[in-house]
């Protein structure tokens, strides 16, 4: 079985459903239900014995501990993150704390948990780390797309917290020999995001008929990828990925921000016109953010020479798929924005939290 942490959130979520859609092999989900984690994510898994959730935090090192020699994992794939950029500048506290300090707890009990394992289980123990290519800092628009050779140059407490976990993954694999594989992926799409990011964010403003706020002038340019893409990725990783290397993990989907909307706009006239008003009309500029990345590109030979890992979905087919998911699962998203997830949990979730 593995373990993966922050499988409750957007990109973990879709992993235990793909894994689990994929092979019979177990899982076990540690996550604390920070407000991004959504058990409604894993509805589908409610009576599936192969998915068993604990309610925790990766700092939690006696918690982790437990899991770990209870359940014998032979991998733990590590998602657990704050990961919204606007949110680390407002309160990076939080991003220090799981991001980095949280990372580390999780290093020092695989290290103590890989350390006493033998032979074989040893040997095939792995430890993946999921980062982010915003470690890489930000590119002028004729730069090389980052290669795993870029040298680190985060601008956001978030991507710096997130290059901090990542350093001290490299170390543990340097200095203790832990198997470790680290992936660094472009921005994600697809369906259980929550709508604080870009794509949900702006697909849930155009229905409500409220404005699409576009940071500065629209033209930062992000290297989009659908989700389902990046878990095949990281399946592929944890199968066949070379202990102690990187990789890098991108969409060769370059758009501009203002690009996206547009797309988002013109995908909810044909699939869902309002009977009164364009989706387009409600674009506005709003102040930049600060310390605004200008444009992250993925070089992904790496993975893609390896690996033989290729994204399946295009621009234009995933953010179809995409909009037509947020389209269908209405009851989803007003769940999310009115709060609603939160206090069914607070109503539910005591009897099941294990702490
Ligand atoms: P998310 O914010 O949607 O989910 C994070 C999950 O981690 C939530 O379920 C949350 O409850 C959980 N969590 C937070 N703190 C925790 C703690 N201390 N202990 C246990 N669980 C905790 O994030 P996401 O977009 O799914 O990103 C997942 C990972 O992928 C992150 O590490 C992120 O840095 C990385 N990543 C994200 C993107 C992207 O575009 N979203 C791109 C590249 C890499
Ligand atoms: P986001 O989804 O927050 O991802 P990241 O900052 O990690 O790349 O934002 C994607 C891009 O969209 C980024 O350039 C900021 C911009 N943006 C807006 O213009 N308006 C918004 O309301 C949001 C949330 C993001």
């Amino acid at each position: 079985m593995i373990l993966v942490t922050g499988g409750a959130g957007f990109i973990g979520a879709n992993f235990v459903l793909d894994w689990l859609g994929a092979m019979q092999e177990p899982v076990v989900n540690l996550d604390l239900l920070t407000y991004a984690g959504n058990l409604h994510n894993l509805d589908a898994l409610r009576a599936d014995a192969r998915h068993v959730f604990v309610r925790g935090d990766i700092c939690d090192r006696a918690l982790v501990q437990t899991l770990l020699s209870t359940h014998r994992p032979r991998a733990i794939v590590h998602f657990a993150a704050e990961s919204h950029v606007d949110r680390s500048i407002h309160g990076p506290d939080a991003f220090i704390q799981t991001n980095v300090v949280g990372t580390f707890s999780l290093l020092e009990e695989a290290r103590a948990y890989w350390t006493a394992l033998s032979g074989s289980e040893q040997q095939q123990f792995r430890f993946l780390h999921v980062s982010t290519d915003e470690v890489y800092g930000s590119l002028e628009a004729h730069d090389p797309a980052f290669s795993e050779a870029t040298p680190y140059a985060p601008n956001s407490p978030y991507s710096a917290s997130k290059a901090g976990a990542d350093h001290l993954v490299r170390a543990y694999h340097h200095t203790y020999g832990l198997p470790t594989l680290t992936t660094n992926c472009s921005n994600n799409y697809g369906p259980f995001q929550f709508p604080e990011k870009l794509v949900p964010l702006m697909i849930h403003h155009a229905l409500s008929g409220q404005s699409l706020p576009i940071y500065g002038d629209g033209k930062n340019v992000r290297d989009w990828l659908y989700v389902g893409d990046h878990c095949a990725a990281l399946r592929v990783v944890l199968d066949k990925g070379r202990v102690g290397e990187t990789y890098n993990i991108g969409g060769q989907s370059e758009k501009t921000n203002l690009e996206v909307v547009h797309t988002l706009c013109e995908l909810l006239e044909q699939m869902q016109p309002h009977t009164t008003r364009r989706y387009i009309d409600l674009i506005t500029y709003v102040k930049d953010r600060a310390g605004h990345d200008r444009r992250y590109a993925i070089n992904a030979e790496k993975i893609s020479h390896e690996l033989g890992w290729q994204p399946s979905e295009t621009f234009a087919s995933g953010f179809a798929r995409t909009v037509r998911w947020y389209l269908e699962n209405q009851a989803w998203v007003s769940n999310v924005t009115s709060g609603a997830y939160r206090s069914w949990l607070d109503k539910n979730y005591h009897a099941e939290a294990v702490r």
